[in-house]
């Protein structure tokens, strides 16, 4: 008999109890890809939607063989009645950006539907893989390991983004030598934003036919960021990742009342938009939440925030209360009207005056900066903390965006609010601690929502790649009722954006709308959880049992939902 110790050790490399139940768990399956109970490809039809770019002249110089492939429809998935097998298909598949729970099984999706006569490779390391060629044959067995399981260590990622015309040239020779007909790019706005533009660049004259390779893209993203109304109710990871940081949330809730001192000051990942911080908010009802987009429609400025945060504190205080937890959103900063003003002049210089900024200290950057910001924007950042400066002068990404991740805004507001009570109200208790919860939940197992969904995304991707679509983004709608599996047109979700100083197209960033069910839920609730501790802890996500079919609050109320469970 096998000793403690020996049994230990077998469950090492991810061969928990925990993890081996996990990957066995059956993940439900939209009907329409189900014929006598095996997965089967499906045909397409217009679902009567359709979705249409604000700039369709210049999506239309762009992107002119995908438009008018494509034009604004969307496609609903239907059964299909042709029994005609393809064959000898080969597709290989990438994830860019950010890991979001869910991703392997976007993965297991394809491989089943691609099925047996067909082959799905996969590219090592994102983008840059891509351009490298740097692909390996999926094999069944790598299915079976690595199903329900999170992050996006199966192949890798990273965050290239592939603009030169070389780097062009280097996909179309990857795609000509491992004789791919699809490529399949899993990332969030940007890198769709990319996928967008391969489906143009690579959809004639690539195989010796005078063909094309077709590039289908798939939501993912923790932020939230990448939903369009009832057409994507959201991207992957978007539902693990809140359900991983409203337990945390809730643990530091339940500890608040428990220690009676501490006010928790907890930033949460998110990028740009509130989405993460809303529903976490939701989840767990904290003594306030801060919303990036509301403090930006509101115009509201930094010393506004600090007083209304301040005075929550002072009141909860004038009743014994002092404690409480603050969520604010990771891009909060941006949001700041007096801050998105200077970080837009500041951008643009940073972009210019990329190499005098290089290898300099930071007074020698701001000496750099005095000649070129604005005064007032010069006067603000100089008033910032030296860590907040060090970090707003921090490499954008590839995309150009400000990476918010690193700029510790939590501390910040409580440095401010500090000051403020010692002014206002200097009786008051205020000890803080700093949370910042953010990779922590990008990389966990799967909640069931997110496992399903991106099974059945995978699905769809697979039934696209058999149908040689190219240019579409795949979505699974009425998720409370069935299910409907969607293809959006890609090119007729680009805008224009200025990024990097410039014009560009890209898909837009879905923000938090102040009208939508979900703001107004809570912000017709929000003083009460001020006031008293009417806070929930929601606990670990569950797999099996009662709760495991929870949605998203944030979607389940957006989308007009009756229940907060799916049911596929
Ligand atoms: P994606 O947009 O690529 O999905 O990024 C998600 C995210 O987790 C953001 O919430 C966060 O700001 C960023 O990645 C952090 O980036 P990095 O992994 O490069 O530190």
């Amino acid at each position: 008999m096998a000793s403690l110790e020996q049994y230990l050790n077998s469950t090492e490399k991810g061969k928990s109890l925990f993890e081996d139940e996990v990957r066995k768990l059956k993940t439900p399956v939209c009907k329409v890809f189900l014929k006598a109970g095996k997965i089967t490809p499906v045909g397409w039809k217009s679902s009567g939607l359709s979705v249409k770019s604000k700039d369709p002249v210049k999506v239309q110089a762009k992107a002119p063989h995908v438009v008018k492939a494509n034009g604004d429809k969307i496609l609903l998935a239907v059964s299909k009645t042709n029994k005609d097998k393809i064959k000898n298909k080969r597709v290989a598949v990438l994830f860019s950006g950010g890991p979001a729970a869910g991703g392997h099984n976007v993965v297991a999706g394809i491989f089943d539907m691609l099925g047996e006569d067909n082959t799905l490779l996969g590219v090592k390391t994102g983008p840059k893989g891509l351009i490298k060629g740097d692909l390996f044959e999926i094999k069944p067995e790598d299915i079976k390991r690595i199903k329900n399981t999170g992050g996006f260590d199966f192949l890798g990622s990273d965050r290239t983004k592939i603009k030169t015309p070389e780097q062009f040239e280097a996909v179309k020779q990857t795609c000509k030598k491992h004789r791919l007909d699809a490529l399949v790019v899993i990332g969030g706005d940007d890198s769709n934003t990319n996928a967008a533009f391969l489906a143009e660049f690579l959809f004639e004259n690539i195989k010796e036919d005078g063909s094309g390779v077709q590039v289908i893209g798939v939501p993912k993203t923790i932020d939230g960021d990448l939903q369009i109304g009832k057409n994507l109710p959201i991207s992957f990871g978007f539902d693990t990742a809140t359900k991983v940081y409203a337990e945390m949330v809730g643990n530091i809730l339940q500890d608040t009342p428990s220690s009676k001192k501490y006010w928790h000051f907890v930033k949460l990942m998110g990028r740009a938009a509130s989405h993460v911080a809303l529903e976490v908010a939701l989840q767990t009802k904290p003594a306030v939440a801060l919303v990036s987009e509301e403090i930006a429609e509101k115009n509201m400025s930094l010393d506004q925030i600090i007083d209304d945060i301040a005075k929550v504190v002072i009141e909860r205080a004038m009743k014994g209360k002092n404690y409480g937890v603050v969520v604010v959103p990771e891009g909060i900063i941006e949001f700041i009207p007096e801050m998105t003003k200077m970080l837009k002049e500041l951008n643009m210089a940073v972009a210019e005056h990329e190499q005098e900024l290089e290898n300099k200290d930071l007074a020698e950057k701001r000496d750099v900066l005095s000649c070129v910001l604005a005064a007032d924007n010069m006067k603000l950042f100089s008033s910032l903390p030296e860590y907040i400066q060090e970090m707003m002068l921090f490499d954008r990404d590839a995309h150009g965006n400000l990476q918010v991740s690193q700029i510790p805004t939590e501390k910040l507001l409580i440095d401010m609010v500090k000051k403020h009570i010692k002014k206002e109200a200097p009786e008051v208790e205020f000890a803080t601690l700093n949370h910042f919860f953010g990779y922590e939940g990008r990389c966990g197992v799967p909640s069931l929502f997110d496992a399903a969904y991106t099974y059945n995304l995978g699905l769809a991707v697979g039934a696209l790649a058999l149908s040689g679509k190219t240019g579409y983004i795949v979505s699974f709608t009425e998720l409370d009722k069935g299910g409907k599996i969607l293809a959006i047109p890609l090119p007729a979700l680009l805008n224009v954006e200025i990024r990097h100083g410039k014009e560009e197209l890209v898909i837009e960033k879905a923000l938090v709308e102040l009208d939508s069910p979900a703001f107004k839920y809570f912000a017709k609730n929000r003083k009460r959880w001020a006031e008293t501790d009417l806070f929930n802890s929601p606990g670990p996500r569950q797999l099996w049992g009662p709760s495991c079919n929870q949605l998203p609050i944030t979607v389940a109320l957006n989308q007009g939902y009756k229940s907060l469970s799916f049911k596929i």
